[in-house]
């Protein structure tokens, strides 16, 4: 028995998909602990090119089973969407299961989401996630069990409804009624009932057996709704800890933590970003033409805000997630640089900290940079960390030395294979 736990270590986008469908072969289970589907995972295989919202990325591994977690928040109508797609590549998803305890995301929790963000929001993806957590907290929201008993369901709705209805018509919104959503939960029962389960005992059984199992974290730790750039944040947690607060089981039984960087950093929404750039030096980062891979968000197509590799913010969520390993992905995008930047150390007052800043400080630092020369040469087909060019493996040195942690995987590029190790 094994428990690997795979998280962003950046801003999100790092390149999760395609790390968990590589390792998703020596497990047995790929789960999605948190978020919903603001994520846009890409897994490129043989079955063809995949954006995942919130499938696990580990769909594609003949014979393993995946689960939607219960700390997740999820939208049926976006697993169906997705469930086709995999289909129509001829996948096998019968392995798939939905936790009873995952929070059902409503109609109305991506409409009050829109409606917030058109007030002035932090630039959030508009799928109702903030809104799905709130009401969870509120204690107002249908879980997946509740479509296996549906006569309760409508009296549960009878409770919920008239609270949602205040909320739309403060925002001076149409309200909604208990019979449209009653009537998305009937259909929502009929198409999932079969792939609902009691989830401890489910997990318990993969840990008590000599069985693999993998956490797919979803965006990343400095969007966490504590640890991150509050209030430009997510409002689950993607780390590595709530894996176990999710998948209801004792956090000494996780294995291995994998964080997930990029060699240079991107975001979406708004919130401080150190080491943001602007200008001719950053689009060269940009996909273009063949692989337009960072130009846009996955999930909402909003253009990306690019900058330089950040190693305190690395050397952060190190910190709060207790990485054994880093992926680095992405490394093929530098190759064609003639110097590339790396953020070491972060200026504050005209001083060197020692700490990671909260938010406000966060919005003053001045990153330091050391600027080493580029490899100018193709990475693409190198699959051995030890044959990557001199100047890349400086580049690596300089993010094990300051993080602490060893990088020991290397993405080179979009595809599977494109892995050195
Ligand atoms: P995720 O949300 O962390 O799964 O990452 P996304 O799928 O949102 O964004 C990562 C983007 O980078 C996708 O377009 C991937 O296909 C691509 N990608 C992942 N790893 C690599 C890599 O090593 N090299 C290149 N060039 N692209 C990569
Ligand atoms: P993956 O899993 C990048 C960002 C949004 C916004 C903030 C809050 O593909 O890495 P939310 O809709 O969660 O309330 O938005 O978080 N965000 C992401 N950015 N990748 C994602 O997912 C994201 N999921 C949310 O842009 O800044
Ligand atoms: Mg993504």
């Amino acid at each position: 028995m094994s428990v690997t736990v795979l998280v962003g270590a950046q801003f999100g986008d790092e390149g999760k998909g395609k790390m968990i469908d590589y390792l998703s072969e020596d497990n047995d289970l790929v789960v999605r602990f948190q978020g919903g589907d603001n994520a846009g995972h890409t897994v490129i295989n043989k079955y063809g090119v995949f954006k995942l919202h919130l499938i696990p990325s580990g769909i594609f591994n003949e014979g393993g089973q995946c689960l939607i977690g219960t700390g997740t928040a999820v939208n049926p109508d976006v697993i169906e969407e997705e469930l086709s797609q995999i289909r129509a590549a001829g996948v096998d998803v019968s392995g798939l299961k939905i936790s009873g305890k995952a929070h059902l995301l409503m109609p109305y929790h991506r409409q009050l989401d829109e409606l917030m963000e058109a007030k002035g929001g932090i630039g959030t993806t508009k799928r109702g996630i903030g809104q799905c957590y709130a009401y969870k907290a509120l204690r107002k929201n249908l879980r997946f069990e509740d479509l296996l008993n549906l006569p309760k369901t409508k009296e549960k709705l009878a409770n919920i409804i008239p609270f949602v209805n205040d909320q739309l018509k403060a925002f001076g919104a149409e309200p909604t009624t208990i019979e449209a959503i009653y009537a998305k939960c009937v259909e929502w029962a009929g198409k999932y009932k079969d792939m609902i389960v009691e989830p401890v005992s489910f997990l318990h059984k993969f840990l008590d057996s000599d069985k693999n199992i993998l956490f797919e974290g979803q965006l990343a730790a400095m969007k966490d709704i504590d640890q991150g750039i509050y209030p430009c944040v997510t409002s689950s947690h993607p780390i590595a800890a709530y894996a176990a607060v999710s998948g209801g089981f004792s956090p000494k039984k996780i294995d291995r933590i994998i964080g997930v960087a990029k060699a240079f950093l991107s975001a979406v929404g708004a919130g401080p970003f150190p080491t943001e750039q602007f200008g001719d030096d950053i689009d060269l980062l940009r996909g273009t033409g063949e692989k337009p891979d960072d130009k846009f968000g996955v999930r909402t197509g909003r253009s990306r805000r690019l900058g330089w590799m950040d190693i305190p913010m690395l050397k952060y969520t190190s910190m709060i997630n207790g990485f054994d390993a880093l992926a680095l992905c992405k490394i093929d995008k530098l190759d064609t640089l003639p110097e590339i930047k790396m953020c070491t150390a972060y200026e504050l007052d005209g001083e060197i900290i020692d700490y990671y800043p909260n938010t406000d400080e966060l919005e003053r630092v001045k990153p330091i940079y050391k600027t080493i020369p580029g490899w100018l040469t193709s990475t693409e087909k190198i699959r051995k960390i030890e044959d990557l060019p001199e100047n890349a493996k400086q580049y690596i040195k300089t993010i094990e030395e300051i993080t602490g942690t060893p990088v020991e995987y290397v993405g080179v590029g979009p595809n599977r294979e494109e892995l050195a190790v």
